[in-house]
């Protein structure tokens, strides 16, 4: 399906220029959604049905990022799924971590302090260069919530093999946009409910196989059990990664079924190419130069106010206007946020 044939499945206001928050839905999430509420309210659902959209979700992740849907976790937060990966490092390892980093992917490391585990960080820009034999983990961002700054996955991947490092990737801002290979890092994590366009409560997370040596189920429970064996004090689990698993919010669940397939179906290089155009000609617009990414930051003085007034959603991160465009993004959204600026330009 071509993205123009899509865009019809999108309906925000004009001037949504806020993806780095949170996605619009498209009309298949939104239409399967409201059936489930209604399944819901009149007590006709079976949840036995809204857990099938479970599976369908994970095996759409696990396409989008290159990887077998059996190395695939699910749970509801990236802070959760990190944790769970942060609980099973060895005593006294060493994490590198990007100095500015969302907090999702820094407390779960500095929560180990009490074995003994390390948080060390550098510039997000210099982290490759930093990755020596005395770190054991580097857990990183792969697009910056903050900033939209892209990092080289192969060069974190190659330094953190060579360092016989674990990466951990952080890929809630780059999953639905970035063309990936999750299979290059240990953990491949991400939310779903920014750029895959679901409510909140979904996280999957790609684990290799070395780290499905060390991770244990902490946070598995009955869904989890094979043959519907609910009770009793032997857990027999699955051999898959599916063992890690939350038990599933079942209404997000079924929003990101028809939504995942969806973004499949229109393909992240086609998204890819739109997103970064259109922040591409914002940045024209402010006169910055080309980047290569769907967020851009810029200290524009008195943005905030101008976007206010002409109803232009975006965020403010570290004092810098924050804008962000997805597939239901047009180059109208793009001139109204131009026109807003009047000639405001960045700092
Ligand atoms: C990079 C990044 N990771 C994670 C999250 C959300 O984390 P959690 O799923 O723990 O709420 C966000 C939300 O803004 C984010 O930008």
């Amino acid at each position: 399906m071509s993205l123009s044939e899509a865009l019809p499945m999108w309906d925000p206001d004009p001037g949504w220029l806020n993806t780095a928050s949170y996605g619009i839905p498209p009309q298949v999430g939104w239409d399967a959604l409201q059936r489930t509420l209604e399944e819901w309210r009149s007590g006709r659902g079976s949840w036995e049905v809204w857990e099938q959209s479970h599976d369908s979700a994970r095996a759409s992740y696990a396409a989008l990022v290159g990887v077998r849907p059996e190395d695939v976790l699910s749970g509801s937060t990236v802070s959760a799924a990190l944790a769970l990966i942060a609980a099973a490092i060895p005593d006294g390892s060493t994490v590198l971590v990007p100095d500015i980093e969302f907090a999702s992917n820094v407390f779960p490391w500095t929560a180990q302090a009490h074995r003994g585990v390390q948080v060390v960080t550098a510039p997000v820009d210099r982290l490759v260069e930093r990755i020596d034999d005395t770190v054991d983990v580097v857990a990183v961002g792969l697009v910056q919530s903050a900033t939209g700054e892209v990092s080289d996955l192969a060069a974190l991947s190659a330094a953190a093999r060579g360092a016989d490092a674990l990466l951990v990737v952080d890929a809630t801002q780059a999953v639905g946009w970035l063309p990936v290979d999750a299979g290059l890092a240990d953990a491949f994590v991400g939310d779903t409910y920014k750029w895959l366009m679901t409510p909140r409560g979904a996280t999957f997370g790609y684990l290799s196989p070395r780290l499905q040596e060390l991770v244990r189920p902490l946070q598995t429970g009955w869904s989890a059990a094979v043959d519907g064996q609910y009770y009793g004090l032997e857990a027999r689990l699955p051999q898959d990664a599916s063992r890690y698993d939350q038990a599933p919010t079942w209404f997000t669940h079924v929003a990101a079924a028809p939504t995942l397939d969806l973004v499949r179906r229109i393909g992240v290089d086609a998204i890819h190419e739109h997103d970064v155009a259109l922040a591409n000609a914002f940045r024209a617009g402010i006169g910055m130069a080309p980047g290569d990414s769907a967020i851009v930051s810029a200290d524009i003085p008195g943005a905030e106010e101008r976007f206010r007034e002409a109803g232009i959603r975006a965020s403010v991160r570290g004092g810098r206007l924050r804008v962000s465009f997805h597939v239901y993004t047009t180059q109208a959204d793009v001139d109204l946020a131009l026109d807003a600026l009047d000639g405001l330009a960045p700092a």
